[in-house]
């Protein structure tokens, strides 16, 4: 298994990430919700922290934002910068670091979107605290903040440990990409569950070598979505919902899929 040497998506992981999400049909899903979001508060420039492959930047370029992205990993910073053609709009960051130059210059962010499961990769609640501080300073006064993610401790709850299996065909070959839970880790502070969250992608048909190209763990914080809301409260954060529909703040979270949006609080 491998470890992850500096935080973030590297390797096969980062070489395949774009061939297991369906782009098309993931962005037809979410910019209709996100774009909304945004207009509820004039938002124009965007930050997208844990950008991974740039394409939700590339989506807001498209649709006219002012907008920039940031990573830990210099490889999928690097699968952004050959989709978006220059480096220009990417930035390395450490969420739960303090940000770098490159992008406290460009602040304040009318909104700071954190999209596709970033949130939870901050396991260490200090860490958390300072991502979430560092977005309440890097926004304008009523800027948004729009996070997607899994909400894990949902999954402890219904003990099914596996994420759906994708299959791919890439390079004249079958890839698997397979995904699941480990609760079963230390538990260091009362009130916080942890877990790994295990990524694999694996090779093979009837009759040929099986091959695991990839297999990391990271440890996440596994949220259930009524602590995010006190969580983001309690940073400084105003108005803030965990919704189970982009498109809708109202709707309640039904499963472990949500988003949690907030605004920073006016002067
Ligand atoms: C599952 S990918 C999601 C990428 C993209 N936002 C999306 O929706 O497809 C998670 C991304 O978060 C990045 N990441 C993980 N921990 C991070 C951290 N502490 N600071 C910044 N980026 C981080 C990874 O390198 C990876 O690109």
């Amino acid at each position: 298994m491998q470890t992850q040497p500096a935080g973030g998506l590297h390797g096969e992981m980062s070489k395949l990430y774009d061939v297991f999400v369906d782009w098309p049909g993931r962005l037809g899903r979410e910019m209709p919700g996100v774009e909304a979001l945004l207009a509820s508060v004039g938002a124009r420039k965007v930050l997208d922290a844990g950008c991974g492959t740039g394409r939700h930047v590339q989506a807001l370029l498209e649709r006219g934002f002012d907008a920039h992205g940031a990573d830990v990993s210099d490889e999928m910073l690097a699968n952004a910068a050959a989709l978006l053609g220059g480096r220009e709009r990417l930035h390395a960051w450490r969420l739960g670091e303090a940000p770098p130059s490159s992008v406290t210059t460009r602040a304040p962010f009318d909104a700071v979107l954190s999209m596709g499961n970033v949130w939870p990769q901050l396991a260490d609640s200090g860490a958390a605290e300072n991502a979430a501080r560092a977005f309440l300073e890097l926004l304008r006064p009523e800027g948004r903040l729009l996070l997607g993610l899994k909400a894990l401790a949902v999954r402890r709850e219904s003990g099914q440990p596996y994420m759906p299996l994708l299959k791919r065909r890439h390079d004249g070959r079958a890839l698997w990409f397979v995904r699941f839970v480990d609760f079963d880790v230390p538990q260091p502070r009362a009130g916080e569950l942890l877990a790994d969250l295990h990524m694999a992608i694996v090779t093979g048909e009837a009759g040929a070598t099986p091959q695991a190209l990839h297999h990391g763990a990271t440890r996440v914080r596994a949220w259930a979505p009524q602590e995010l809301r006190g969580f983001f409260e309690r940073a400084g954060f105003a108005d803030v919902r965990v919704h189970a529909r982009l498109e809708d703040r109202d709707s309640p979270p039904a499963g472990e899929d949500v988003y949690l949006s907030a605004v920073r609080p006016p002067r």
